[in-house]
């Protein structure tokens, strides 16, 4: 397992890359994946505002079109006032990569890790059909 301080400077950087000029609200994502690598997101807005993409969807989208399908651990950090807890839409998409053992770590304006894990966030996520 990679150190948190890996996951969290790659979050951090991706953080300070935001495009998140309507908002003025910067998020970023680190995950780690089951191949043992890391990638980044930020949150990255648009003029029509539902186009605008979360931070954790970035790192997501990066990590499968790379080929990992596992998520071990994520990492996100913004640079609001408060823990950063991911929106419902971010933690359905976690979800889908996620496994009982998958750590989510969130920060808060101090930089102190929190750690859950997905059934702590979404007890009752949407998972068949
Ligand atoms: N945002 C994220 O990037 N991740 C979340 O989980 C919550 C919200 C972004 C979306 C938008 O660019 C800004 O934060 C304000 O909602």
């Amino acid at each position: 397992m990679k150190n948190i301080q890996q996951l969290f400077k790659i979050a951090e950087t991706s953080m300070q890359n935001a495009y998140a000029p309507y908002s003025k609200f910067r998020v970023g994502a680190a995950v780690l994946a089951d191949n043992q690598k890391i990638y980044g997101g930020c949150n990255t807005e648009n003029i029509s505002y539902p186009c605008g993409t979360c931070a954790e969807a970035g790192a997501i989208a990066a990590m499968v079109a790379d080929g990992g399908r596992i998520i071990k651990q994520i990492l996100i950090v913004s640079d609001g006032k408060s823990m950063i807890t991911p929106c419902g839409a971010c933690l359905q998409r976690i979800k889908e990569f996620s496994d009982v053992n998958t750590e989510i770590i969130l920060t808060d304006a101090d930089r102190k890790f929190h750690h859950y894990h997905i059934s702590d966030l979404l007890p009752q996520a949407f998972k068949e059909f």
